[in-house]
């Protein structure tokens, strides 16, 4: 079951929802009602896990997890290795680098706004952040740590006992009180005010007018919206749309966990937000470019096998593709200041 968190209790999280404080004057509802009945703008609350309520000492424990090089058996790769905030929580690789500079199959996905999925992963094989967590350290390709070796592991790191403590008093350090930290720290990772979101909320020229031609493009004859919709500009639904395989394995994406035709070779529709700072794009970061992405629907994707029927050629001139392009630019927030972590030793 999820929760939806009372802002005002969580001064750490409510400064990095502060978006809503710029909403300008405008005639109407009061600004905050505007906001929440707008599906294109994030709603202030973030999503959490029954139990698991987000408090400061939670996010600061997770915050020192997710940067901790320590949860990996290499002592070199921390969740921060491959999700680094200063590549939009992506990796700037065309599909990740994992133990021993192992190049993986799969793209590496941004963790901003993942609060709001009710799916993760690209094939959508686990539901909450906290399920999610454990995957990568005990992974012999990602972190190479496994488990019962993690939790001995920071045990004996005395910095990090009063930090559980405080975090989660007599839960100890334990497999599920590290899943449930990281989530903490993780569901403060949220989108900022965009350009796109100023524009929404009355600012005429926060978005350029080729922009907004972008985004009536996007909604209408490019048909973008169909599935990258709502603020976080997805479906939280999977699609084939025709990605050409880098490789000679096929990757059946959803269908792997989920055996129903239409799944085969079929991804999760990822978000837009910030898309402007996560390139390579594609579960296997196919394209370098927004341009590229365009390219592809425009041309109607190029694997035909199992196609979405929604995947059609579209026609778009090249100042209709520049519009599309302009318009995913103006998807990226205010840079958030993010505190990295004094790492706790001894
Ligand atoms: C070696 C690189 C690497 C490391 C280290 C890593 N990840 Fe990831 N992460 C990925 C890749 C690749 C995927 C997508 C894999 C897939 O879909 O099969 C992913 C997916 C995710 C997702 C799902 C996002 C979405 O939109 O579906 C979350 C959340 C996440 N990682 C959090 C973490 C956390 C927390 C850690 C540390 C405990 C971590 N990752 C460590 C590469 C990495
Ligand atoms: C039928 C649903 C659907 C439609 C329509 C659609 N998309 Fe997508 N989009 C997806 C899915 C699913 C993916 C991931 C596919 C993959 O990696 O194999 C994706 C990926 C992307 C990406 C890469 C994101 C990343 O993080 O790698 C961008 C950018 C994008 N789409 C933009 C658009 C634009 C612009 C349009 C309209 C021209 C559009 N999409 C239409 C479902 C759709």
């Amino acid at each position: 079951m999820r929760l939806v968190l009372s802002m005002m209790s969580v001064a750490v999280l409510a400064a990095a929802c502060s978006g809503a404080a710029t909403v300008p004057p405008v005639a109407g509802p009061p600004a905050a009602a505007t906001a929440l009945a707008d599906p294109w703008l994030r709603p202030a609350a973030v999503p959490f896990t029954e139990g698991n309520a987000p408090n400061a000492a939670r996010i600061e424990l997770g915050r020192a997890l997710f940067f901790d090089p320590r949860l990996s058996g290499s002592n070199m790769i921390s969740c921060a290795w491959c999700h680094n905030p200063a590549r939009g929580w992506a990796d700037g690789q065309a599909t990740a680098i994992g133990h021993g500079f192992k190049r993986l199959g799969r793209a590496t996905p941004t963790v901003l706004n993942t609060a709001y999925n009710p799916l993760q992963m690209w094939d959508g094989r686990k539901s909450t952040l906290e399920d999610q967590a454990l995957g990568p350290i005990g992974s012999p390709d990602e972190m190479n740590l496994p488990l019962d070796k993690m939790v001995a592991k920071l045990s004996a790191i005395p910095g990090y006992r009063p930090m559980f403590e405080a975090a989660y008093p007599d839960e100890g350090i334990s497999q599920q009180t590290v899943a449930k930290a990281i989530a903490s720290f993780e569901r403060t990772v949220v989108s900022t005010s965009a350009p796109f979101d100023r524009w929404r909320q009355g600012e005429g020229h926060a978005m350029s007018e080729s922009a907004q031609r972008g985004f009536a493009l996007f909604n209408g004859k490019a048909n973008c919206a169909l599935c990258h919709q709502g603020f976080n500009f997805t479906d939280n639904g999977f699609h084939n749309i025709g990605v050409r395989s880098l490789t000679d394995s096929e990757d059946e994406g959803r269908f792997a966990h989920r055996k129903v035709k239409v799944l085969k070779g079929a991804f999760k529709t990822p978000t837009l937000r910030d898309i402007d700072l996560t390139a390579p794009y594609m579960h296997n970061g196919v394209y370098k470019t927004l341009e590229e992405v365009v390219d592809h629907y425009d041309r109607g994707g190029d694997v035909k096998a199992n196609l979405s029927p929604n995947i059609k050629p579209l026609g778009l001139s090249p100042g209709e593709k520049a519009d599309l392009v302009a318009f995913m630019k103006a998807l990226t927030g205010t840079p958030a200041h993010v505190e990295v972590p004094t790492l706790p030793v001894d």
